[in-house]
């Protein structure tokens, strides 16, 4: 029987802790492949997973998180993938309910997986990760949507792992970008990877939220939900976009229909880890080609070890851009 090493979640008197430990790789099912990961990254969600059953994502432990996997398939029971292809792996059930790659083993359906595209690594594919996935697809939603080019386009939770991948995909695209952040510590930082203008929540929420407001955004990426974002579709100009994908900053969302009836904005739903696989290989195309962005600046690489802190650190709200977990050696 084989065996590898993974980040398992457990409980222990009611308090749910990962360790390392050793897993038994499952026997492969139809239509299913086993890969030998290489890397996996860190996101919100992982850290929820981590967290146990009341955050909501993963029901049932002893589990293994990781919502991310790039490797090479080791055994296949599908005519799509052969031994030795280099694959992705992003969302679906995996991290959720089928063990991710916090592990160095996955077993996952075929029809989950995206070949690795040729002008990407490894590393490169998981620096981006779900996080940039979904921050690419919401640029292009947004994009495809509608935004005004000649107004500043917004991007929310900017240090944060969706926010930081857009912030540097929309200055490659030439759009100017500004970066709404808790971190005033941050600003060097967001400057470095496009933003134009570093906005400080605390100064952005203080006036309370009108219906409208001044209409100075031509476009956002949002990433935190609640309250900020119910401001942002207040400053948004007539016929612009806004996209919507995280709630850290609530769920709720107390807004009034006047944006939408008297601006015409629209307000774009992202669900990245559910998008049709052709969706996704469209945007792992985009991210290893045209909209290519140089995250290694913004991206710090960890093994298991330290992957504890790290989720702490996300929980907390103090992560800054991406963690690429490697495997092995
Ligand atoms: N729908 C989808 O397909 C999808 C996919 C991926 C992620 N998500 C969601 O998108 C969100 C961001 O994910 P991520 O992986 O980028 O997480 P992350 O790396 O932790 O980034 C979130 C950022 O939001 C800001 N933030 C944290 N707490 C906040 C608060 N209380 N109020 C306002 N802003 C706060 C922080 O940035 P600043 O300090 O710079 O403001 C933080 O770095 C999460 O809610 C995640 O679940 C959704």
């Amino acid at each position: 029987m084989s065996i590898y090493q993974g980040y398992l979640i457990e409980e222990k008197e009611g308090a749910y802790k990962g360790s390392i430990q050793t897993i038994s790789t499952p026997e492969i099912e139809d239509n299913h492949l086993i890969i030998n990961v290489e890397y996996s990254s860190l996101n919100y969600k992982d850290a929820l997973s981590a967290s146990g059953p009341k955050s909501g994502v993963t029901r049932n432990y002893p589990f293994v998180p990781g919502i991310d996997a790039v490797g090479k398939v080791t055994q296949s029971m599908s005519d799509r993938f052969h031994v030795g292809d280099e694959v992705i792996v992003t969302g679906y059930s995996m991290g959720m309910s089928v063990y991710g790659g916090f592990g160095e083993i996955i077993h996952v359906p075929a029809n989950w997986v995206a070949k690795l595209p040729s002008n990407l690594t490894a590393k490169e594919a998981m620096s981006y990760g779900t996080a940039g996935l979904t921050a690419a697809a919401s640029v292009k939603k947004i994009i495809d949507s509608g935004i005004d080019k000649n107004k500043p386009i917004l991007v929310s939770g900017a240090t944060g792992g969706v926010g930081s991948v857009a912030v540097n995909i929309l200055n490659k695209l030439g759009y100017e970008v500004h970066a709404l952040t808790g971190k005033s510590s941050e600003d060097e930082f967001l400057k470095s990877i496009g933003a134009s203008t570093v906005v400080l929540r605390e100064e952005f929420m203080e006036n309370p939220t009108r219906p409208l407001d001044k209409s100075i955004y031509g476009g956002a990426v949002d990433t935190v939900g609640g309250d900020i974002l119910a401001k942002i579709l207040s400053m948004t100009a007539p016929k612009c976009s806004v996209s919507a994908c995280g709630n850290v900053a609530g769920m709720e969302l107390n807004t009034t229909v006047f944006p939408f009836i008297l601006r015409g904005v629209s307000l774009i739903g992202i669900d990245s880890a559910e998008s049709s696989i052709e969706f996704k290989e469209s945007i792992w195309d985009l991210l290893a080609g045209e909209w290519k962005v140089n995250l290694e600046d913004s991206t710090k690489t960890i093994n298991l070890d330290s992957l504890g802190d790290e989720i702490e650190k996300i929980l907390n709200g103090k992560q800054v851009g991406r963690i690429v977990i490697k495997h092995g050696e």
